[in-house]
């Protein structure tokens, strides 16, 4: 980290250095302290290397912007969080007032702290506005894998209550940034990546289905034209938060081209009383130089480095939603825990259905009981044991925030659920939203969660959550209620693993419409859809990974005929497709047949064998063949080993496909390459496998891998290839010597 030091320390009061530079895994951000204002990001991107005073005098007069904008008498340029006194007529940064007062708050520097790390680091400022008496709290962080994340705490130190509308946090791009790529989706298809210009203008996604949402933008990226998995430079912004919120990229009339967000606060859901204040959620950035591989890396080496990641080899699931639904029968489980057990299943969860007079949606949820007319007489309990003596760990599904209104719990607390006066939201799967920022309410869900969990040794939770938070305001303070509901959310979470110990949590919601960063610091994994059609399992968690690394990804196998799409298909490819994530089954094997379970046991094996790779490698993705050939690879990070999905998604235009390239290998390094997975078809046929293939192996170096690459097995549509590729041990002893 660079930092220069105070010019003119005696003659200033200023404490700090102007320009500090905080730089991590070949990104840095540039960030002026000025003491009349706040913090203005100069650079983020690229490495800029060390920079001494006079660099960062001279970077200062490089950056400072003529001012020909006609009528605005100074530079404009916005600090990270923009203010309208500056002359800034983008988007604010902070928008609030105390009745109609304090609306346009100055702030000013007071202290900033820089946290001294060889790697990465952070800055911490402390402002003021005397006028609006409001103080600020903004951290910039430079964490290890050159991510950067940002957030904002606003005081209220004046005598009367101020209501705050808005933080917003912005970041700057280059002006070569002329793409814009984020997410959008809906309930089974989540994820689905879109583009445009970024234009003049304000793009921005707001979601307010009081939940991240199957449409959420997830990951904002500003790209250099033609940005792609593998090339093109990209700055990603995604905001960190299971509420409300708002992603946004503005292009104002001045040049400056910004990305950001915050949370999206509804009317007068915020307002602090005096002494007291509101943070923001995190808005993280990644720089990526070589296109979004790079980006996702940042976010999955940040993840993977955190002190609670999971470990241990993500164990395979077995989920019974799709193979039972409501229909819960002792005899039928057993069956199911049996066939999951003989193929090789680690995890047994049961979904819903198993509690209060749950027999379908309309009621019973909130009733956190066993139901007696199911599970009653000891049947729970067996199966609990039965599950465990066959070595496999138990899970449970729970929709904690959620209430059935036909349940005892809404007959015996209708305050508790959330609401505007004279009215209850609209039902939305017969279902309206527990107000656990109530504390009884709270304790309620807590108590009776822990309960279960002890007493029957519960492994995993699935966590749902299946319907929208509108109209959701509470009934304590008359106020809208989603902020303080995500918060308490996230509390019980926490609350939850930390009284069970070893407990691991999955976040679902309607299939995958709560997957943000901050959910995962309470949770262990998300459901990516409900969508489990593997041709459309190959976008939703390709375009998930983008964010999540594969580990993180709850990724089963399906039936052969998807129950949401009607679209058959073999089992090689639901399987070459499930492998990629956390690998699991959820599909009644009562009606499989034995090959087909055998075959089953086949994917299985290669998950396990393969784990530990997919779960620690670098992600690389292609878009090949006209997007027809999708290229799905991690490699070690030792680069010893790498292991590639060939997934053919359509019929391409010539036939057969071109040469594959392999990247992310060292380049002089010798790698034995084998087809991989269960065999699929006859490997031995000259119209389908290219000669190396059918040899059983070929040796090249990484270099020709990334350059020249090799042909590939000419597939039918929704069918997948693996390759595997091993480091020679000759070339790791040459190496380990050199
Ligand atoms: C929605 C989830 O996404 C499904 O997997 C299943 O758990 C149902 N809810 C149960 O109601």
């Amino acid at each position: 980290m660079s930092v220069a030091e105070p010019a003119g320390a005696s003659e200033s009061p200023r404490t700090w250095s102007p320009i500090v530079r905080l730089a991590a895994a070949g990104s840095s951000i540039v960030v002026a302290l000025p003491e009349d204002g706040l913090p203005r990001v100069l650079h983020w991107g690229p490495d800029t290397g060390q920079l001494s005073e006079a660099d960062f005098a001279a970077l200062v007069q490089a950056t400072t912007r003529p001012n020909a904008a006609n009528g605005i008498d100074v530079d404009t340029s916005p600090a990270i969080l923009p203010e309208a006194w500056t002359g800034w007529t983008g988007t604010p940064g902070i928008s609030g007032h105390r009745d109609g007062r304090d609306w346009s708050p100055r702030f000013r520097t007071t202290a900033v702290t820089v946290t001294q790390e060889w790697n990465g680091g952070g800055i911490e400022v402390e402002a003021r506005d005397a006028i609006t008496d409001l103080g600020l709290t903004l951290v910039i962080e430079m964490l290890p894998s050159g991510l950067v994340r940002a957030r904002a705490s606003v005081r209220n130190e004046g005598s009367d209550a101020y209501r705050v509308d808005g933080l917003t946090l912005m970041l700057p791009v280059p002006t070569r940034a002329d793409e814009l790529l984020d997410m959008a989706g809906r309930w089974s298809k989540e994820r689905v990546p879109q583009r445009g210009t970024f234009r003049v203008g304000t793009y921005t996604r707001e979601g307010r289905h009081g939940r991240t949402g199957a449409d959420a933008a997830t990951l904002l990226t500003a790209g250099t034209t033609g940005l792609d998995f593998g090339s093109g430079e990209a700055w990603g912004v995604h905001v960190a938060f299971s509420g409300n919120h708002r992603t946004v990229a503005e292009r104002i009339f001045t040049g400056e081209r910004l990305i950001g967000g915050g949370e999206l606060l509804l009317p007068g859901e915020v307002v602090l009383r005096p002494g007291e204040s509101y943070t923001s959620p995190y808005l993280w950035g990644a720089y990526g130089r070589d296109g979004l591989d790079d980006v996702a890396a940042r976010f999955h080496r940040h993840l993977r480095a955190r002190a609670g990641h999971p470990r241990s080899p993500r164990p395979v699931t077995m989920n019974v939603w799709e193979a039972v639904y409501f229909d819960h029968d002792l005899d039928r489980l057993l069956e199911l825990a049996d066939l999951a057990a003989s193929v090789g299943v680690e995890r047994f969860v049961l979904d819903d259905g198993w509690f209060g007079d749950r027999r379908n949606d309309t009621a019973g949820l909130g009733d956190w009981a066993i139901s007696d007319a199911v599970w009653g007489d000891g049947r729970f309990r067996r199966l609990v044991d039965h599950v465990k003596a066959l070595g496999m760990e138990f899970g449970l599904w729970f929709e904690p925030e959620m209430v059935n209104l036909d349940s005892d719990l809404a007959r015996s607390h209708p305050e508790w659920l959330l609401q505007v006066p004279g009215r209850l939201p609209v039902e939305f799967r017969h279902q309206q939203v527990l107000d656990i920022a109530q504390p009884d309410a709270y304790a309620h869900v807590l108590r009776s969660i822990v309960s279960l969990v002890t007493e029957y040794g519960i492994d995993f939770i699935k966590w749902d959550h299946n319907r929208d938070l509108v109209d959701a305001g509470s009934t304590v303070t008359g106020r809208a209620g989603v902020h303080e509901q995500t918060l308490a959310a996230y509390r019980l979470l926490d609350e939850i693993r930390a009284a069970c110990p070893g407990l691991e949590i999955e976040s679902c919601s309607s299939g995958g419409a709560r997957v943000d960063l901050e959910i995962l610091e309470h949770t262990d994994r998300v459901w990516a859809s409900d969508c489990i059609d593997a041709h459309e399992r190959q976008q939703i968690q390709r375009w998930t990974s983008q964010l999540v690394p594969l580990e993180l990804i709850g990724s089963h196998i399906g039936a052969e005929k998807s129950h949401t799409t009607g679209r058959k298909l073999p089992l090689s490819f639901r399987g070459g497709t499930a492998v990629l994530g956390h690998f699991g089954v959820e599909w009644d094997l009562t009606e499989a047949t034995a090959e087909q379970r055998f075959e089953l046991a086949d994917w299985v094996s290669f998950y396990k064998a393969q784990r530990a790779l997919i779960h620690t490698g670098t992600l690389i993705r292609r878009d090949l063949e006209a997007g027809a050939l999708w290229l799905t690879g991690v490699v070690a990070p030792d680069q010893s080993a790498g292991l590639f999905a060939i997934a053919f998604m359509e019929r391409p235009v010539t036939w057969p496909a071109g040469r594959v390239l392999l990247p992310g290998l060292s380049p002089e390094a010798s790698y034995v390459v084998t087809p991989a997975g269960p065999a699929d078809g006859d490997a031995g046929n000259p119209k389908i496998y290219p000669e190396w293939w059918r040899n059983g192996s070929v040796t090249l170096t990484g270099a020709t891998l990334a350059t020249v690459g090799l042909d590939v097995p000419a597939l039918h549509p929704d069918r997948a290839a693996w390759i595997a590729v091993e480091r020679e041990p000759q070339t790791l002893a040459e190496g380990s010597g050199s």
